[in-house]
């Protein structure tokens, strides 16, 4: 077996995956037409040719903006069912899928449609594709720690339909703290906790990540090895980084993927994961993200077995699934 077949069929966990940005240019046409929502958009070529991002802040001004024709909850199911089946063909098992409530809370679409939506799709997916998906609350950084309270206090009935919680948008500027107190009660809950952090920001976000949010996982977490006591504690705690190489190319966060560091956090004893982030913008599913990086960094079989065990080790499935998985 080569090194891509390899790749493509290993079975594996994605634990970065931004449900808004697997919205597909055509899915988001075909829901603007059948909502009645205007965009500014002549084709879906045309919204395709605005995929061209200088930064983080760039990307999100269009990504938010492709949310607003998501208004019923069979739109949530669709948007969530469509990446289900493409992660079915990439053969992932398990998914923990980021949502950002308040993006669309804001327009006036309550909680219940977005987390039953995409709730939905994920029991499907369960009995109907074998792969086991859960949902992961987003807080957006760049709004208040108000808003994320009352983003919370609208989630918690639904507590049974999600695991836990994350913080993503806009990084500089915002670091964790302004959100610890929204974490401790979120860690009262029982909830996961995990936080983007070392996307663009520097190694002092994912410390207090780590410190005062007290998070479980490292979304991205590249800029680490800027700091090597950082990259000793990820190492001895075994934190996971869910790092996403096509995103962090199309963003500019390395000017190419053949500089690309995955290598370098691998052999450093890290418990790294490769993901996709937002598929629909970047260019790419999981298999893309594994046979793409693969091929620019030189990566090896026993790397790809390494990836494919932290992505299960760094999961929230609980000890008997681990087991189940590897
Ligand atoms: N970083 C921060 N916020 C995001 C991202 C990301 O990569 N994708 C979607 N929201
Ligand atoms: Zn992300």
């Amino acid at each position: 077996q080569n090194l891509t077949e390899l790749l493509r069929a290993m079975p594996k966990a994605e634990l970065h995956i931004h449900i808004e940005g697997s919205l597909e240019p055509e899915l988001i046409f075909e829901m603007a037409r059948r909502n009645g929502v205007a965009i500014p958009y002549a084709s879906v070529e045309d919204l395709r040719k605005a995929y061209a991002f200088t930064n983080l802040q760039s990307f999100l001004d269009i990504y938010y903006a492709g949310a607003s024709v998501l208004l019923k909850e069979q739109d949530f199911h669709d948007m969530a069912w469509a990446y289900l089946l493409r992660a079915k063909a990439d053969n992932v098992i398990r998914a923990e899928i980021f949502f950002d409530p308040q993006t669309h809370t804001a327009r006036g679409v309550s909680m219940e449609t977005v987390i039953n939506g995409l709730h939905r799709a994920c029991t499907n997916a369960k009995s109907q594709l074998g792969i086991d998906a859960e949902l992961i609350l987003c807080f957006l950084r760049h709004l208040s720690e108000e808003e994320a309270f009352d983003t919370l206090e609208q989630a918690l009935p639904y507590r049974d339909k999600f695991i836990g919680v994350g913080l993503d948008s806009s990084e500089v500027g915002h670091p964790p703290e302004k959100f610890a107190r929204v974490f401790a009660k979120c860690r009262q809950q029982g909830l996961h906790l995990v936080a983007h952090a070392g996307e663009e920001g520097p190694p002092a976000y994912v410390w207090s990540a780590l410190d005062v949010l007290k998070v479980e996982r490292i979304d991205h977490g590249v800029q680490s090895v800027k700091d090597p006591a950082l990259v000793q504690r990820l190492a001895k705690d075994r934190i996971p980084l869910t790092v996403c190489p096509l995103s962090n190319l199309k963003l500019c966060v390395f000017p190419t993927l053949k500089e690309h560091n995955i290598r370098q956090l691998l052999d450093a004893g890290l418990c790294a994961t490769l993901n996709s982030d937002d598929p629909a913008y970047f260019g790419g599913y999981m298999n893309d993200n594994f046979v793409q990086t693969f091929e620019a960094t030189g990566l090896t079989k026993a790397h790809a077995y390494r990836l494919a065990k932290n992505s299960f080790e760094g999961s929230f499935a609980d000890d008997a699934k681990k087991r189940e998985y590897v």
